[in-house]
């Protein structure tokens, strides 16, 4: 199958153009930055900016699936200009993506968007499925606001999956790297109340579910893409520390991470825990359910299952 990707040169990307490309998928990839890019024969790049109609928009037509995964990195100081950037790329690109489907030509019949499990904002113990309401912080509006100019692509007959990604564990980038770096100097601990929950997945798992969801002819809507176990924050910090044979310090108090980090400390200090019930029971079998066996494979010795 031919698949267009728009922020296929980031972490999730690099890691699901090279399962598309073992199962020999053709890609055609948009960037900002073409020259900077580099890719193996079967990746077509072209240059372009998603959040601005362009030519770019006659190719994306030609694939018979896109996955949209461009958006401003959240793991910033949520300045108002911050939140501007990371909204307006994420929605500008949706609609430009969906509006290039309004063509006689198009072939596209599967709409893969990127979103996150922060749709779900602060919900405690609440355990959460595809069925759950938004919440009501940033991160929910904006993945609101980005789901719904998605689902708009419905108008032009193209199946659309809302894939709420957990945090993406993976070797290189990503959050992962930032919450080592603590533990690695000796000096990792948990944040806050230590209770709030932490719904994440491993990297090639995140790859799978995405190869699993365009070989499949049914799944659509809403889809939680998490690990089956999520974890309490004092759970990941204590599991990052055996991992690391790192100690593990009381807990970071919410008033220093929020002086360091400003807003953005709130979806540090609170969570969701998200279940993958859609995936279950299409009969997806994560390679990686439990946290520690991912984090083995990530950041320890025995990085086995490659
Ligand atoms: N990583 C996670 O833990 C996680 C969790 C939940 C959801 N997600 C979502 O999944 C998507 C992919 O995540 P990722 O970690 O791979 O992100 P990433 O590494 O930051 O890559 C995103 C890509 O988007 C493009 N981009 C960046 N800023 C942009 C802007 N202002 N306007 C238009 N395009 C821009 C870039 O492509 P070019 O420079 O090549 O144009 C970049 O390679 C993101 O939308 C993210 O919000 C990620």
């Amino acid at each position: 199958m031919k698949v267009f990707i728009t922020g296929g040169t980031g972490f999730v990307g690099r890691t699901l153009i090279e399962s598309l490309s073992a199962e020999r998928h053709r890609i055609v990839l948009l960037t900002r930055h073409p020259e900077k890019a580099s890719f193996p024969e079967n990746v077509e790049v072209i240059g372009g900016d998603p959040t601005e109609p362009g030519p770019w928009q006659e190719k994306a037509v030609l694939c018979e699936a896109a996955v949209n995964l461009a958006g401003a990195s959240i793991f910033t100081r949520w300045s108002n200009r911050a939140k501007e950037r990371i909204l307006n790329s994420r929605v500008f690109t949706t609609q430009n993506l969906v509006d290039s489907f309004d063509r006689k030509k198009s072939r596209t019949k599967l709409l893969i968007n990127a979103s996150a499990v922060g749709f779900y904002g602060s919900r405690g113990d609440e355990e959460l499925d595809e069925t759950s309401p938004p919440g009501n912080d940033f991160l929910a509006g904006v993945t609101r606001d980005w789901e719904g100019e998605a689902e708009k692509a419905e108008n032009y007959g193209v199946r659309v999956i809302r894939c709420r990604f957990g945090i993406v564990l993976g070797k290189h980038g990503g959050a992962l790297a930032t919450m080592v770096r603590p533990f690695r100097f000796g000096v990792g601990a948990s944040f806050g109340s230590g209770k709030q929950w932490f719904s994440w997945i491993h990297e090639r798992d995140l790859a799978r579910i995405l190869l699993f969801l365009i070989d499949k002819k049914d799944p659509a809507g809403p889809i939680n893409a998490a690990a089956p176990h999520p974890v309490q924050n004092r759970e990941l910090a204590k599991t990052i520390g055996r991992v690391l044979h790192r100690p593990v310090w009381p807990s970071v108090p919410g008033f220093v991470l929020k002086l360091y980090l400003g807003e953005f400390a709130e979806s540090l200090l609170t969570g969701q825990k998200v279940l993958p019930k859609k995936l279950t029971r299409a009969g997806f079998r994560f390679e990686y359910p439990l946290l520690e066996e991912a984090l083995q494979d990530l950041l320890g010795k025995n990085k086995g299952k490659e």
